[in-house]
C-alpha cells in the first residue's frame, strides 16, 4: 500500500501468452533477439495475470521493486534495461518541444510493487505478464506511446508478445539492434470466440532449468535447435497463420502438439540434455492422443513450455467431455471442488466406449488442479492512475 502525500500512482494489468510456436534460443542475450520468430495465444486476465502498482515521487532515494510481496533486487540487468529505455523514451518526448510533454515525475525515483493472481508456486511463467505490465505501467506514468514491445522483450522475449491481445507473433527480425525483432498482432482475440484454453497444473513440481540458462545451452550443443531455426519454423509459422486465419482447428491443434513436441526434442538433444516434461505430462499426451484417435478427429491439443503442466486448446463444443476425462483420469484425492478453476464447465458424462478407448490407469493425484480460461478479450486493464502536482 502506498501512502502518497504528493506523486503519481498508477496500476495497470497484464496478460499471460502461451505460445504455439515456440521461441527458444537467442542470437544476441544482451539485447534478447531470438534465433527464430515465434506465435502466441494471450490469455484471459481474469485467471492469470500480473497486476503492477509504480508510484513515483520526489522523496523516493531510489528506485525499488516488490514482486509477491517480496523486495527484489532493483539492480538486475533486465529490470535495469526497462527502466532505462523506459526513461530514455520519456525523455526523447519531453524533449521534443511540446509543453504538454513535460514528464513531471522523470527525474524522480519509482517504487514498483507487482503481483501475480496465479500461485508463483504452480510453476507457471510469470516473466512474460511480469515484464509486459512493468512496461506498460512505466508507459502510463511516464505519458510514453507506441510501440513498446522491443522495451517489454529486453525484459523477457516472451513478454513482447503479452503487449497485445488475441494471436500474436514476434517476429525475429534482421537488425543488430533489434529495432525490427518487435511483436505483432496476427488476429485479434474477437477473431476465435469458440477457442478454450485449460492449464493442467501437474503435481510435484521439482527444480528445474530456467529457460534463459536452458535455452543458452541448448544455442551451444544442439544441432536440432539449428535445423529447427534455420529450416523449420517459417514454414511452420506460415501453415500455423493460415490455420489461425481460417479457424482451421485441426491443423491448429496438429501444428501445435508437434512445435511443442519438437521443442522438448531440442531440449532432450540438448547436452547434457534438459528434461521439462514429467511422467505425468507424458500420460497428458498420451490422453490427448488417444482421445482424438477415438473420434478420428484433432479435437484437442496440448502443448508444453519450461516445465510439466500442459496447456490444452479445444474448441467450446468439446470442452465438458475433455475436462470430464481429465478428471476421470486424473482424479484429484481431496479438494474434489477445488480441482476446476477459472470459467465453469457444463457437468457431461463419459461414455464407457471413449473410457476403453482411452485405455489408461487412472493417476491419482496427478493434476493439482485445472484453470480453465480462454483467449483474451482486451489488452490492458488500468486499474486506477491518481496524480498530485509533483512541482
Ligand atoms: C518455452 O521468454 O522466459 O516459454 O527471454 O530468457 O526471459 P527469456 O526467456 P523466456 O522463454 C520462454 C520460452 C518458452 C517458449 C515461448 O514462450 O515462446
Amino acid at each position: 500500500i502506498f501512502i502518497m502525500l504528493d506523486g503519481t500512482v498508477i496500476t495497470c494489468s497484464a496478460p499471460v501468452n502461451i505460445a504455439v510456436i515456440k521461441y527458444w534460443g537467442k542470437r544476441d542475450d544482451e539485447l534478447i533477439l531470438p534465433v527464430n520468430s515465434s506465435l502466441s495465444v494471450t490469455l484471459h486476465q481474469d485467471q492469470l495475470k500480473t497486476t503492477t502498482t509504480i508510484a513515483c515521487s520526489r522523496d523516493f532515494q531510489e528506485d525499488r521493486i516488490w514482486i509477491n510481496g517480496r523486495e527484489e533486487d532493483i539492480n538486475q540487468s533486465r529490470l535495469q534495461s526497462c527502466l532505462r529505455e523506459m526513461r530514455r523514451l520519456a525523455r526523447k518526448r519531453s524533449g521534443d518541444g511540446d509543453p504538454a510533454h513535460g514528464v513531471a515525475g522523470l527525474s524522480h525515483k519509482v517504487h514498483i510493487c507487482s503481483v501475480n493472481n496465479f500461485p508463483t508456486a504452480a510453476g507457471l511463467a510469470s516473466s512474460a505478464s511480469g515484464y509486459a505490465c512493468l512496461v506498460y505501467t512505466l508507459s502510463r506514468l511516464f505519458g510514453v506511446e507506441g510501440e513498446l514491445s522491443a522495451v517489454a522483450r529486453q525484459g523477457s522475449g516472451s513478454a513482447c508478445r503479452s503487449m497485445y491481445g488475441g494471436f500474436v507473433q514476434w517476429k525475429i527480425g534482421e537488425r543488430a539492434d533489434g529495432k525490427d525483432s518487435l511483436a505483432e498482432q496476427v488476429q485479434p482475440e474477437t477473431h476465435w470466440p469458440e477457442l478454450r484454453v485449460l492449464v493442467l497444473v501437474v503435481n510435484a513440481q521439482r527444480k528445474h532449468i530456467g529457460s534463459t540458462s536452458g535455452m543458452q545451452t541448448s544455442v551451444k550443443t544442439s544441432s536440432l535447435l539449428k535445423h529447427r531455426a534455420e529450416c523449420l519454423v517459417s514454414g511452420q509459422m506460415d501453415k500455423m497463420m493460415r490455420a489461425i486465419n481460417t479457424k482451421d482447428f485441426s491443423a491448429f491443434g496438429e501444428l501445435t502438439m508437434q512445435d511443442s513436441n519438437q521443442f522438448h526434442a531440442t531440449c532432450l538433444d540438448t547436452y547434457p540434455p534438459i528434461f521439462y516434461l514429467s511422467d505425468v505430462s507424458r500420460q497428458i499426451i498420451n490422453l490427448v492422443h488417444c482421445y482424438n484417435h477415438h473420434y478420428r478427429e484433432i479435437k484437442v491439443a496440448y502443448t508444453f513450455d519450461a516445465g510439466p503442466n500442459a496447456v490444452i486448446f479445444t474448441l467450446q463444443e468439446h470442452l465438458p467431455e475433455f475436462v470430464q476425462v481429465v478428471r476421470y483420469f486424473f482424479p484429484p484425492e481431496s479438494n474434489e471442488e477445488q480441482f476446476l478453476k477459472g470459467l465453469s464447465v457444463d457437468s457431461v458424462p463419459v461414455s464407457e466406449s471413449l473410457k476403453a478407448a482411452i485405455g489408461m490407469e487412472p493417476v491419482a493425484n496427478g493434476i493439482s488442479y485445472i484453470i480453465s480460461t480462454k483467449v483474451k478479450t482486451s489488452t490492458f486493464i488500468i486499474h486506477h492512475a491518481f496524480t498530485n502536482d509533483l512541482l
